[in-house]
C-alpha cells in the first residue's frame, strides 16, 4: 500500500515519477473521459483551515471520478477525543483513500497504519509534501531541472514548508539556503535526518553560518541570518507565513523577531535575473513579502497555486495505480 506522508520518506525516483506525471496530467486536463476512481469515495479530513489544499484535492478527486467527503475534524468524534487509530479503522472500512491535514506528523502516520487505505499528508506541523512537490514542478516548468540550482527560503525556516524543502534538497541535489534568525532556523537534527553530512558552523559578522552537503546527490544546505548573502545569485526566492497555523499565540513575538526577513524589490535584485519568486500562500503583505513584489510575481505564485491540482492528481494516480506507468491516469 502506498501513502504520501512526507518528503523525508519518499525516494528520489518516486518524486521524479510524480513530477513527470504532473506534466502529462496538466496537459491532458479536460481532454480525457476516463474516470479511474469511478465508484470510489475519498475522505478529506481536515483539522486546520485550508483553501488551496481542500479545493485542489476536491476538484482533482472529482476529475478522477471519485466521490469526495469533506470531514472537518471538529465535526466528527475525533474532535471529542476519539483516537486516531479508531477513526482510521472506521474510515478504512468505508472509504477508499484519505487526505489528512492535522498537527502532529505522528497522527497522519498512525492514520495510514491503521486505515489500510492510501493516505496523503495534506500538511502537518512537520511537513507539507504536496506543496513542495508542486513548487518543484512549478520551478522546473520554467527553469528546467532543479538539480544544482539555488533555492533561497526567507522567513520562518523552522516550520513545515522549509522542512520539506530540506528533505527535497538532499534527495534532488540542489542548494537550499535558509535565511532566518537563529531561533527560526531548522534544527541540526533535521539536517542529519535528511542525510546532510560534513555539517559545520563558521563564524561570520551576522552570526554562525551552517553548511552541509549530501555527496551522493549533490545536495547542499546553508543556514544563515544574513538575508542578503542568502539571496545572492539565487534561482528561486521562496517564502511562507511568519505565523503558521497553531502558532497564533506567538504571533507578536514572531513578527518582532522575523521583522525584515521579507522578499522585496531590493532582495529580488540580488537574485539571478530570471529568478522566480514563490509563496505557498496565504500571503501577508508587508510581512514576509511586500505588495509590489507579490504582484510583480503573481503569475508564478498563482501558477504555483494552480499546479497543486495537477500535482495532486499525479500523486493520487501514483498512489492508486501501482504498476501503471506514470502519467497514464488522466
Ligand atoms: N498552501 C496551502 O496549503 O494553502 P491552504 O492552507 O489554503 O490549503
Ligand atoms: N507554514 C504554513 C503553511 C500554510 C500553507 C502553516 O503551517 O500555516
Amino acid at each position: 500500500m502506498r501513502h504520501l506522508l512526507s518528503i523525508e520518506s519518499m525516494s528520489r525516483a518516486d518524486m521524479e515519477t510524480i513530477l513527470a506525471a504532473t506534466a502529462v496530467v496538466k496537459r491532458q486536463r479536460g481532454r480525457s473521459t476516463s474516470a479511474p476512481l469511478a465508484g470510489k469515495t475519498w475522505a478529506l479530513l481536515f483539522a486546520k483551515s485550508s483553501t488551496r489544499t481542500r479545493v485542489s484535492f476536491e476538484v482533482g478527486l472529482r476529475e478522477l471520478g471519485a466521490n469526495v467527503m469533506f470531514l472537518s475534524a471538529g465535526d466528527i468524534q475525533l474532535g471529542r477525543g476519539e483516537p486516531i487509530k479508531d477513526t482510521a479503522r472506521v474510515l478504512g472500512r468505508m472509504v477508499h483513500g484519505a487526505v489528512f491535514r492535522t498537527f502532529a506528523q505522528a497522527d497522519v502516520e498512525e492514520f495510514a497504519r491503521y486505515s489500510n487505505i492510501p493516505t496523503i499528508n495534506a500538511l502537518t506541523d512537520e511537513e507539507h509534501p504536496c506543496q513542495i512537490l508542486t513548487d518543484i514542478y512549478t520551478f522546473q516548468e520554467k527553469q528546467g531541472s532543479i538539480r544544482g540550482k539555488i533555492v533561497t527560503f526567507v522567513g520562518d525556516g523552522a516550520c513545515n514548508v522549509p522542512a520539506s524543502w530540506v528533505f527535497a534538497a538532499a534527495k534532488l541535489g540542489f542548494e537550499l539556503r535558509i535565511a532566518a534568525p537563529k531561533p527560526f532556523q531548522p534544527p541540526l537534527s533535521l539536517l542529519e535526518r535528511a542525510g546532510f553530512t560534513h555539517v559545520h558552523a563558521q563564524p561570520s559578522p551576522t552570526g554562525e553560518i551552517i553548511q552541509g552537503t549530501v555527496p551522493s546527490s549533490g545536495g547542499r544546505i546553508l543556514l544563515t541570518a544574513d538575508l542578503k548573502a542568502a539571496a545572492t545569485r539565487a534561482d528561486l526566492l521562496y517564502t511562507d507565513v511568519w505565523v503558521s497555523m497553531g502558532k497564533e499565540a506567538e504571533a507578536a513575538e514572531r513578527i518582532k523577531v522575523l521583522g525584515g526577513y521579507q522578499i522585496n524589490a531590493e532582495l529580488v535584485k540580488l537574485a539571478k535575473p530570471h529568478a522566480q519568486v514563490m509563496h505557498c500562500l496565504p500571503a501577508y503583505r508587508g510581512k514576509e513579502i511586500d505588495e509590489e513584489t507579490f504582484e510583480a510575481h503573481a503569475g508564478t505564485i498563482f501558477d504555483q497555486a494552480e499546479n497543486r491540482l495537477h500535482t495532486q492528481k499525479a500523486i493520487i494516480a501514483w498512489l492508486v495505480a501501482e504498476g501503471v506507468t506514470a502519467g497514464t491516469v488522466k
